[in-house]
């Protein structure tokens, strides 16, 4: 049986790619493709309490080490339990946010890390998806949806980093896409929910059922 598909989203808070990977799960099932749709941080019991641990509380709560080792140990069990697994079954999976966050967030958050989160994801991660999908827009757009009622909740450690902090990981994705060309798409985030969805599928060459 062939390996199933393995699609990353990824983008700053608020730039609307949890909608988009919702949709996509929700338009490949309606063709019948067995799809799972996950998330980082968790996807796996034991993930999603680590998720608890890492983004509630106080900003300051974990140093970025542990922080890091926090979000790879999710990464790890996650795999194990379900990515790999279903893209073994042959199943596509679509996961809101995986590798290139940590690149990202932990290597914005505190630059002289970034050696070592690589050094961590080559030691127990090894796995790129086939497909990452980068959503981009602008941070001060994409930080006022965060904070509009419907999504107040508690997960909030790194949306309280402020625009300043938007605006470096906006970069970093970036500079992710343009050193990946093989493996990255750029999506302009900006627009209406079905604007953005057909940019989605032109990125992944998929044309609606
Ligand atoms: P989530 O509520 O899933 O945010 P979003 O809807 O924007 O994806 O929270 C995930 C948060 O965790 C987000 O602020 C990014 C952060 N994060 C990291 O800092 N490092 C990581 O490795 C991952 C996976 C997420």
């Amino acid at each position: 049986m062939n390996r199933g598909r393995f699609i990353s989203f990824e983008g700053i808070d608020g730039s609307g790619k949890s909608t988009q990977a919702r949709r996509l799960a929700e338009s490949l099932r309606a063709r019948g493709l067995p799809v799972v749709l996950t998330r980082e941080p968790g996807g796996s019991p034991g993930a999603e309490e680590i998720r608890q641990l890492v983004l509630t509380g106080d900003p300051g709560r974990w140093s970025a080490e542990t922080e890091l080792l926090l979000f790879t140990a999710a990464r790890r069990d996650h795999l194990e339990r379900l990515i790999e697994p279903a893209l073994a079954r042959g199943e596509t999976v679509i996961t809101d946010r995986f590798a290139d966050s940590t690149r990202v967030y932990q290597g914005a958050a505190r630059g002289d890390l970034r050696a070592l989160v690589d050094r961590l994801h080559e030691m127990m991660i090894s796995r790129e998806p086939d497909v990452t999908l980068i959503f981009d827009m602008d941070p001060a757009t994409a930080l006022a949806r965060t904070r509009s009622p419907d999504r107040a909740g508690s997960e909030d450690r790194f949306e309280g980093f402020g625009l300043a902090f938007q605006e470096r990981l906006r970069a970093g994705f970036l500079e992710i896409a343009a050193a990946q060309p093989g493996r990255c798409r750029v999506i302009d985030a900006a627009g209406t929910a079905d604007e953005v969805a057909a940019r989605v599928r032109d990125a992944l060459g998929w044309t609606p059922a």
